[in-house]
């Protein structure tokens, strides 16, 4: 079977890139990508591609080449839903914030609407294929919906999970060169066999043959959890080292290329930071370890749960830190924040580390300033309202945003480096310094400074996991 026609509800940050990226791959194949949201539709076709509503390098030039050739951004669900031969499932699936498993499960309201909707609507055979992260056997109860709520037409469903594995910041390079792409279907009947065929076909356009795996569906969904998982466990890992080191005159920067030099460990995703955030790593570990609890499996569960208390703990620590060296206080003193996307080269802020220390410190009646070359100003208020931690009024009060990072430092008591932004490594340290309170101090919670050039200015500075920089 060969796909014609594909629809992606959800145009986020996975649903806009990836269906962008198929588009571009697959000329013959008319993509339409729908939302409910308007503003966020209007935005992925404006004509000031500045304007896309995900900043990701190379996005642009990709949309800029299929938009209004073959990829379409639309509000107009239904029309897309009948029309397509595959359709995506790409909406939020965030951690419930109410009921039964609040705070930990997956919220699969999204995900249950579109399944509904699909069935009312579908008046052809569909290949519906779970693009977005799912707790492991969601399949099966969409497939239930499908076949049991649509018109009572015989319109045939069958079910594919496709993890995406791609990270923000490099989305369009992980797209355009997967690692490995990731079907899951039902390979105990033809129609199965056939469905994944289908989506293996869409893949083969740019991605080799044996970087595409295909898998029965539970695998599939629960390798998106599982890789997650290790990805976000290195990292809590490489943190909880970082604490021993600043106690022992090891250096993490040192322990962490000799331990990512033995092939078996491997060098990547050893930085440590002031913490992992993201929209993924803590919702879908949260979802992990409520899975196993639901299967009575606490061992299980106790051990993932560790990686995100291990994470709490880095961020706290980091805040912490900046109050015990400013003598015990930062009631009234400026902190400059350089950085409040969780991590680089995306304007993307969710679960960033910047937003808990950020509430940490304003707890403590600190002046907080910050500059983020992409994140937008209005986000990093809903960012610390959503918290709840204290009226808005007393956000809009205790944080102060900058188009400039001298001016956000100018007068600061102290610098918090939240983001691995690159321009921070160019910029008039000099200059900073000698606008600055006196002592001056950085905190890196990214490790990007190069901290003896900066002593030779006269800053004190402080990076996660060096104990000679302690203060
Ligand atoms: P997002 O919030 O950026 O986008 C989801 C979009 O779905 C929103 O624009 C929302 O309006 C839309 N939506 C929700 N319900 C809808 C409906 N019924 N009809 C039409 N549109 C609807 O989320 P995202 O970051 O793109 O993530 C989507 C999924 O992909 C999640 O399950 C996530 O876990 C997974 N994922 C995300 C990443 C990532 O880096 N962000 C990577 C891999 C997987
Ligand atoms: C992650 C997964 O990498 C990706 O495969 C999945 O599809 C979605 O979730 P993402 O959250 O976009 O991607 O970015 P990632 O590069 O994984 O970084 C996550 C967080 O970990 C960031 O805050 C980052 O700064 C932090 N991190 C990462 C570290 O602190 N140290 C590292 O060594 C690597």
């Amino acid at each position: 079977m060969k796909i014609k026609n594909i629809c992606c509800i959800g145009a986020g940050y996975v649903g806009g890139p990836t269906m962008a990226v198929i588009a571009q791959k697959c000329p013959a194949i008319k993509v339409t990508v729908v939302d409910i949201n308007e503003q966020r539709i209007a935005a992925w076709n404006d004509e000031d591609l500045s304007k896309l509503p995900v900043y990701e390098p190379g996005l642009d030039e990709i949309v800029a080449q299929a938009r209004g050739k073959n990829l379409f951004f639309s509000t107009q669900v239904d029309e897309a839903i009948a029309a397509a031969d595959m359709i995506f499932i790409s909406v939020n699936t965030p951690t419930k914030t109410y009921g039964k498993g609040k705070g930990m499960a997956a919220d699969l309201k999204y995900i249950e609407l579109c399944a509904r909707q699909i069935a009312r609507v579908a008046t052809s055979d569909k290949i519906v294929v779970e693009k977005s992260t799912l707790p492991v056997r969601t399949a099966s109860a969409i497939k239930s919906i499908l076949d049991n709520t649509g018109n009572g037409s015989s319109v045939k469903f069958q079910i594919l999970s496709n993890p995406e594995f791609l990270a923000e910041g490099t989305a369009v390079s992980d797209l355009l060169n997967p690692d490995r792409v990731l079907i899951g279907g039902d390979n105990t009947t033809d129609a199965g066999k056939e469905a994944i065929e289908a989506l293996v076909s869409v893949y083969g356009q740019w991605v080799p043959q044996e970087r595409i795996l295909t898998t029965n569906v539970w695998s599939s969904e629960l390798s998106k959890l599982t890789a997650n998982a290790f990805l976000a466990q290195r990292v809590s890992s490489i943190n909880a080292m970082s604490e021993l080191c600043e106690k022992t005159e090891a250096d993490v920067n040192e322990v962490a290329r000799a331990i990512g030099m033995d092939s078996r460990i491997g060098a990547k995703f050893l930085k440590a930071s002031v913490g992992f955030g993201g929209s993924c790593f803590q919702k879908d570990i949260l979802n992990l370890v409520y899975i196993a609890k639901t299967y009575g499996l606490n061992e299980v569960a106790d051990y993932w749960e560790q990686v995100i208390l291990m994470n709490d703990h880095q961020k706290r620590r980091f805040a912490h830190n900046i109050i015990s060296t400013l003598f015990n206080t930062v009631s009234g003193k400026k902190i400059a924040f350089l950085g409040w996307a969780f991590k680089k080269d995306t304007n993307d802020t969710r679960e960033s580390a910047a937003i808990y220390v950020a509430d940490e410190l304003l707890n403590e009646q600190a002046q907080i300033a910050v500059y983020d070359p992409k994140v937008q100003t209005q986000q990093m208020y809903t960012d610390l309202d959503y918290l709840n931690t204290r009226p808005s009024a007393a956000n809009q009060a205790g944080l102060t945003v900058h188009q400039n990072p001298y001016e956000a430092c100018k007068d600061a008591h102290a610098i918090a480096i939240l983001t691995e932004w690159d321009e921070f490594k160019t910029y008039d340290w000099q200059k900073i310094y000698d606008q600055m309170q006196k002592p001056a101090f950085i905190f890196d919670g990214r490790g990007i400074l190069n901290l003896e050039e900066l002593e030779k200015i006269g800053f004190v500075c402080y990076q996660i996991g060096s104990s000679a920089k302690q203060l």
